[in-house]
């Protein structure tokens, strides 16, 4: 299954996933989009030789109405955003219906919308004593974080001492579960049952 990854910036979950010993056989990434000229992500991508697009206005960059006939010819069957920062174009949702999924660095309904994205998030998390946080892996539909869920996975931060903390335990279980999921999509495991999705095994 060939898959494209939208990144903002370090790629951790880019490299999870490049990383991740069960995909080797089973998924390739043919491209890694983003919405700057430069990140960390990037470098992780170059050296994969993954091809990169920057997606934005000016010279050298894809317009955002050029994605979906890009990712179409590159014969993309899933996009996956891992830590993308802007919103996708309404085309794109429409032409890969059940074919974008987020990760989350939270434990959706909760602490999603617009604006939740990164540390703002574990801050939030953070402030609000909730004891435990969490990733997950959902449904991208047209507005920020409310799409179906795929999967979920929590941590317990009741010993926490700082966002960061909270930050640096939701990633491990971002690392895991979103190969996992991936994985699952490519072995076809993935049903949508009315308003809920069924993974499986
Ligand atoms: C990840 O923690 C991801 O969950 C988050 O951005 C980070 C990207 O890290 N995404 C969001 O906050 C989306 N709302 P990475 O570039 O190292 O994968």
């Amino acid at each position: 299954m060939k898959i494209a990854v939208f990144v903002s910036g370090r790629g951790s979950n880019l490299n999870a996933i490049l990383n991740y010993p069960d995909l080797k056989s089973l998924v390739e990434v043919v491209a890694v989009l983003s919405d700057k000229i430069d990140c960390k992500a990037f470098e992780i991508a170059k050296e994969f030789d993954i091809k990169t697009f920057t997606v934005g206005k000016n010279e050298g960059m894809i317009h955002q109405d050029e994605i979906t006939a890009i990712l179409k010819k590159l014969n993309v069957e899933l996009i996956v955003l891992a830590g993308y920062l802007k919103l996708i174009p309404f085309m794109l949702i429409e032409n890969f219906e059940n074919r974008i999924i987020n990760i989350h660095p939270a434990l959706l309904p909760s602490f999603g919308g617009k604006g939740m994205y990164g540390m703002n998030v574990h801050r939030s998390v953070y402030n609000s004593s909730a004891k435990v946080s969490g990733a997950t892996i959902h449904f991208v539909d047209k507005s920020y974080d409310t799409g179906k869920i795929i999967s979920q996975k929590c941590v317990d931060i009741s010993d926490v001492k700082s966002p960061e903390e909270i930050a640096d335990r939701v990633l491990k279980i971002e690392h895991q579960i979103l190969p996992e999921v991936v994985k699952a999509f490519a072995e076809d495991r993935i049903i949508i049952e009315d308003n809920r999705v069924i993974v499986l095994n």
